[in-house]
């Protein structure tokens, strides 16, 4: 398949509301081996900051299993949630996958960097007489992969972990390598969005970016473009509270600013999202996310006055305001 056939496969299976990408991506991948005889993406996986809520929204994908995408797919040299090696054994995969697979595999970093103190309050791996922290490991593996994934929006640019006051100084592996990341971002990320960017990686190489550096195959629109409720948005008729039927923008949704396709992929196996269960957008692609969209649930053009009062009031202020 052509790299224009799969762009379109992936808008096709979105627009008409079809089922998942994953599925309609598994053959194709698999034509692509066989015709091209080439392995699958070879994948070193490592967790930072974050809840861990992207592995968790992977392994929410029923179609195709998570499994059928390690068996097709990717091969995950490395991930301390999926794989089944702990402590020294695990630490000598990582060496040994980082030495064999040089310039060769990709690295998906899940989470925010945190960068003070050395970096100390994210610890990856520890022996009795080695430790490694996310920021060591992102900064030794970086320069040698052939590409840099950063999983969910703390990976991609801070996120929940680098909200204020964010103690840790976290950032998004961007701020912490000289190369090129692509952003697949999301709180968390849809499993389309990161099994998409992975088989684009395997059978095209980079794909097109935004300025965000976020594959524009996914978050080229705003949530808003084609949301259920624009109707209402451009006659002028706002939610008056939460559950009412109309746009909510009214209700703090950040929709006209977010790129993302959740209205038409939809989430849990493409059948809802949340404008469709009466909560608006809080944003959760964007690059400032979350301290951006708060306070949640405010309207766009109220949410930065009451940020500067809240301010304010925190720098002994209060009474002014
Ligand atoms: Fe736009 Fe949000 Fe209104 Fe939908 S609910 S039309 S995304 S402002
Ligand atoms: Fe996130 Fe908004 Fe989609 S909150 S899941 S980008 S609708």
């Amino acid at each position: 398949m052509k790299r224009e056939a799969f762009t379109k496969l992936c808008h096709h299976v979105s627009l008409q509301g079809d089922t998942g990408l994953s599925k309609k991506i598994l053959p194709v991948v698999q034509a692509y081996r066989t015709k091209q005889q080439c392995k699958k993406l070879p994948v070193i996986w490592i967790e930072t900051n974050c809840s861990g809520d992207n592995n968790i929204a992977f392994m929410n994908t029923a179609d195709p299993y998570v499994g059928e995408v390690f068996k097709a797919i990717i091969d995950l040299l490395y991930s301390n949630t999926f794989m089944a090696a702990q402590g020294k054994d695990a630490l000598k995969l990582l060496n040994e996958a980082a030495k064999r697979y040089k310039h060769q595999f990709t690295l998906v970093v899940e989470g925010a960097i945190p960068i003070k103190d050395n970096g100390i309050y994210n610890v990856i791996a520890r022996t009795e007489n080695y430790r490694l922290t996310a920021l060591e490991a992102v900064k030794w593996l970086g320069p040698l992969a052939k590409y840099v994934v950063a999983l969910g929006t703390c990976g991609s640019f801070g996120g929940a972990t680098a909200g204020r006051p964010n103690i840790t100084g976290s950032v998004g592996v961007r701020d912490v390598l000289e190369r090129e990341v692509i952003n697949v971002s999301g709180c968390p990320v849809n499993p389309d969005w990161f099994v998409g960017t992975l088989s684009h990686l395997l059978m095209y190489g980079k794909p097109e970016l935004d300025d965000l550096g976020r594959p524009v195959l996914f978050y080229g629109y705003t949530v808003h473009k084609h949301c259920q409720r624009r109707s209402y948005f451009d006659n002028g008729d706002f939610a008056k509270k939460l559950g009412d039927s109309e746009c909510m923008f009214s209700q703090g949704c950040m929709g006209p600013r977010t790129g993302a396709d959740c209205p038409y992929r939809q989430w849990i196996n493409h059948v809802s999202w949340p404008v469709k269960v009466n909560t608006p957008c809080i944003g959760c692609t964007n690059e400032d996310f979350p301290d951006g969209s708060s306070p949640f649930f405010v309207p766009l053009p109220e949410k930065a006055k009451k940020r500067e009062t809240k301010k304010r009031m925190n720098n002994g202020e209060g009474d002014e305001a």
